[in-house]
C-alpha cells in the first residue's frame, strides 16, 4: 500500500467536499451534513493560494482518501483532518500529520492546535502520538443537530519537540512510537 500526500489544488474542492462529506456523516466532525457546498467549491481557491492556510491531500494507490487543512492563525496553526472509513488505522493520518507539521514549521508557526471531541478515541491516541497535550475542555461546546450536547477538547503541541525527553518521560506503554523509539 503506497502512502502519498500532496497539496490541494484548485481542482480540488469537489474532492475535498467528497471526502469531507464521507467523514462528516460518521460524526467525527464539528461539521454536519449538508455541507456547504459552495464553502468547499469556492473556498479551495482561498485555501489554495493564501499562504497561511494548507489543504494536504492523501492517496493512497492513487486514490484519494483523507485530507488535512491547516490554518496559521498569530503563530498557531489549526489542524482539521479526516479519513474515508475504510482507510483507517493503517498509517494515512500519521503521513498526512507528518506532512502538517512539516508545513507548520515551513510557515513559521510556533505551535499546533485543533479540536476533538471526548469520545474520537482514534483521533485523540493518534494527536497524543504526535505528543499533543489536552490544554481545554470546552464543556457544552458543540449543539448537534441531534440536539445532543458535547465537549470539546482542544489539544496542542509546539513545533520543536524534544523527542529523548518525551521518550523519558512518556508513561503510555501501549504506544507502539513509544516501544519504537
Ligand atoms: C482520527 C483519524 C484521522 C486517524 O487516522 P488513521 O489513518 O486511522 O491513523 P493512523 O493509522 O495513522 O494511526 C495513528 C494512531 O492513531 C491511533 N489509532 C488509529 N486508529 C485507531 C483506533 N481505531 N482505535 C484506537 N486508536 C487508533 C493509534 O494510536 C495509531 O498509532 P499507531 O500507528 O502507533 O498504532 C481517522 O481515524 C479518521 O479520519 N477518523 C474520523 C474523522 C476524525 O475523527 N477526524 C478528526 C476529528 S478531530
Amino acid at each position: 500500500m503506497e502512502i502519498r500526500v500532496r497539496a490541494a489544488t484548485r481542482d480540488d474542492g469537489r474532492l475535498w467536499l467528497g471526502l469531507f462529506e464521507s467523514v462528516a456523516v460518521d460524526g467525527w466532525l464539528g461539521s454536519e451534513l449538508p455541507l456547504e457546498s459552495t464553502k468547499f467549491l469556492d473556498g479551495i481557491h482561498e485555501w489554495v493560494s493564501d499562504l497561511d492556510r494548507a489543504v494536504q491531500i492523501a492517496e493512497v494507490d492513487g486514490l484519494a482518501v483523507g485530507w488535512i487543512s491547516a490554518h496559521l492563525d498569530d503563530g498557531a496553526v489549526d489542524l482539521g483532518m479526516g479519513i474515508l472509513e475504510g482507510y483507517r488505522g493503517r498509517g494515512v493520518g500519521t503521513a498526512l500529520m507528518t506532512a502538517a507539521i512539516e508545513w507548520a514549521e515551513q510557515a513559521g508557526a510556533s505551535r499546533l492546535v485543533l479540536e476533538v471531541f471526548p469520545h474520537n478515541e482514534a483521533a485523540i491516541r493518534l494527536y497524543r502520538k504526535f505528543r499533543f497535550t489536552e490544554i481545554e475542555r470546552r464543556v457544552g461546546a458543540h449543539r448537534r443537530r441531534s440536539g445532543e450536547v458535547w465537549d470539546g477538547i482542544v489539544m496542542a503541541r509546539p513545533i520543536k519537540i524534544d523527542w529523548d525527553g518525551w521518550h523519558r518521560d512518556y508513561q503510555d506503554p501501549d504506544s507502539k512510537i513509544s516501544r519504537r523509539l
